[in-house]
């Protein structure tokens, strides 16, 4: 009921009485009065006029199951959705609920963590107002068959992130979204295999979204949706965006992008056309992006023609951070 409301209230242009919510939902309105103080007490803030009803003036930046799974009916991504106050880090927590057995699917998105993990073993800055969470997907398929998630997840976030802000988000190859030269969200991907076979696939999404302040060191490198936007973020729609995507994308090609999405992909690839560095066999190289390939490789070509496929590891990209 208290969602209902909620979603009565949100969906609203402008008031919406308390006579309208009554016989919509068919309770007494007397009813939708405790509702409405309890909503006031979870931190929503809600104006009542006489004569005119109620109107929702904003909501508490918390994530909220109802919120994330509205209108979605996963058929993969987020099948289990856990939402907790703290963890060290939302991939360790996945890791250890697969040990104990969890089901292919499984999300969990934290307001807070303590020990927010990067990649090539850097932290990853998780006060509140970020969005950190990450999600397990089991398959037997070999490890060099799977390489192609990392990119299809980068891809699925920045989609979402386009259509829930309308900002002009784009990829870092392989999957680092970025607006202008700077980063809004990092992806981190693990997994458990053996050499001929994968048994899980974590992959951790951290997106900056109501982060205000960035440490020092990262101010000049970072961005987040609230100063892209100018307006704080409904994070729990963002995340039900993302899942949605997500889903789509990773439940039909578990294993790689479609013709269509690759190309969507390449469009969105910052890399692209760009002068890139890379280190081969301990050699620094420097060379221009032109394709990413359908195993979701980068191909550079250096000055005297010679190609390369790079296929992990830093690449940096002139011109962003
Ligand atoms: C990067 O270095 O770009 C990857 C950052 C990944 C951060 C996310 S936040 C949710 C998940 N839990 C972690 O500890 N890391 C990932």
């Amino acid at each position: 009921m208290k969602y209902r409301i909620l979603k009565a209230l949100n969906d609203a242009d402008g008031y919406i009485s308390g006579e309208q919510l009554s016989e919509s939902m068919g309770v007494s309105r007397t009813t939708i009065w405790n509702y409405i103080s309890l909503l006031r007490r979870e931190g929503y803030v809600i104006r009542s006029v006489t004569n005119k009803g109620y109107k929702l003036i904003s909501s508490p930046d918390r994530l909220s199951p109802e919120a994330v799974s509205e209108g979605y009916t996963p058929s993969l991504v987020g099948k289990e959705l856990v939402i907790l106050q703290e963890t060290d880090s939302t991939n360790e927590e996945i890791k250890r609920r697969a040990a104990a057995g969890a089901a292919s699917g499984l999300v969990i998105a934290a307001e807070r963590q303590t020990m927010g993990k990067g990649r090539l073993g850097r932290s990853w800055e998780s006060e509140r107002g970020g969005l950190f969470f990450s999600f397990l997907l089991r398959t037997e398929l070999p490890p060099s068959d799977v390489t192609g998630i990392t990119l299809a997840a980068g891809y699925a976030v920045c989609l979402a992130v386009r259509e829930y802000s309308g900002i002009d988000a784009r990829i870092k190859w392989p999957n680092d979204i970025i607006v202008g030269s700077k980063k809004l969200c990092g992806i981190l991907t693990e997994m458990s295999a053996q050499p001929d076979q994968t048994e899980y696939i974590v992959c951790g999404i951290g997106i900056n979204a109501n982060n205000k302040d960035f440490p020092e060191e990262l101010r000049e490198k970072c961005t987040s949706l609230a100063e892209e936007t100018g307006s704080e973020t409904d994070r729990s729609r963002l995340l039900g965006c993302v899942l949605k995507k997500l889903d789509r994308v990773l439940s039909s090609f578990m294993v790689s992008l479609c013709v269509e999405d690759m190309d969507h992909f390449r469009k969105l690839c910052v890399t692209l056309g760009r002068r890139i560095v890379f280190v081969r066999s301990k050699e620094r190289i420097e060379a221009t992006a032109v394709d990413v390939g359908s195993d979701g490789e980068l191909i550079a070509r250096d000055d005297s023609g010679k190609e390369y496929s790079i296929n992990s590891g830093e690449v940096t990209v002139q011109g962003i951070y």
